[in-house]
């Protein structure tokens, strides 16, 4: 890393400047690098760990490493557009993901926010994207069959509600096709289903969307979409933040 005297002055100057000023806003950093889709953020001392920080032009981040003089910032979105210098605002808030009724039927990014076109998600309940999942203990054991309505399945490998399954097999054998079917056949049973798609094509995530809408089953669903083009740390946050929807 090559160090730049005028960036070090420039700091040493302002801590001087504000040293007996107890006035003097903390709320906001300044971006002292960037690259990799990762910030560098000077000033930001009171900023908590996966805090959701702004960057001008409505590009937001995740708070990682929080150092002695700097934090480092995980980038969602366009780190091309930030530049050394740029003012980087705390929202106070950790990260988190709307949750609730309204995103039924939605196609959203693993912020949360709307990839559909089908205007904003209207909810004021929010929840975060990273949270400690209840002991084993605490939870109901599992009461209820869950039906894919794929007779083979259901008749050889029950599943229950709340268990986990993997569907494993190579390329091209019908395993995004077990799901998809079994989502469908949800439509009358109250399960709500959430499909998370992380690095995929945008084109196969819309025809999964649309398979979803043509047969009338994209109302007790939710998409969370992150394909290929998104950052790194947006690709990371999308399994918590369909897990934090469910
Ligand atoms: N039970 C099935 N019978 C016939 N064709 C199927 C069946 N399941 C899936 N397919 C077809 O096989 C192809 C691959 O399915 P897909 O679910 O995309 O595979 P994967 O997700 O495992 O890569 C698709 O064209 C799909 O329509
Ligand atoms: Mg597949």
């Amino acid at each position: 890393m090559k160090i730049r005297p005028e960036e070090i002055t420039s700091i040493i100057k302002k801590q001087i400047a504000g040293f007996d000023a107890k006035a003097e806003v903390d709320e906001v950093g300044e971006v002292i690098q960037i690259g990799d889709g990762i910030a560098r953020v000077y000033g930001l001392e009171n900023v908590m760990a996966m805090e959701l920080v702004q960057f001008p032009g409505e590009i937001y981040g995740m708070t990682l490493n929080l150092e002695e003089d700097n934090v480092g910032i995980a980038v969602f979105g366009d780190f091309t557009k930030i530049k050394e210098g740029d003012i980087v605002k705390r929202t106070k808030r950790i990260v988190e993901v709307p949750v609730g009724d309204a995103l039924l039927g939605r196609v959203v990014n693993p912020l949360g926010q709307p990839l559909d076109g089908k205007g904003p998600i209207k909810t004021d309940t929010y929840a975060p994207a990273e949270m400690k999942a209840p002991g084993v203990i605490y939870r109901q054991p599992v009461q209820e069959p869950l039906q894919t309505g794929l007779m083979s399945i259901d008749a050889m490998i029950p599943i229950g509600r709340g268990q986990r399954e993997l569907i494993i097999g190579d390329r091209q054998t019908g395993k995004t096709a077990i799901a998809i079917d079994t989502m469908i056949n949800q439509k009358d049973s109250g399960v709500i289903c959430i499909y998370v798609a992380i690095g995929q094509k945008g084109s196969t995530v819309a025809r999964v969307v649309k398979i979803l809408e043509d047969h009338g089953a994209l109302g007790h669903c939710i998409i969370v979409s992150s394909t290929a083009e998104e950052t790194a740390p947006i690709q990371y946050l999308a399994p918590f933040a369909g897990a934090a929807m469910g």
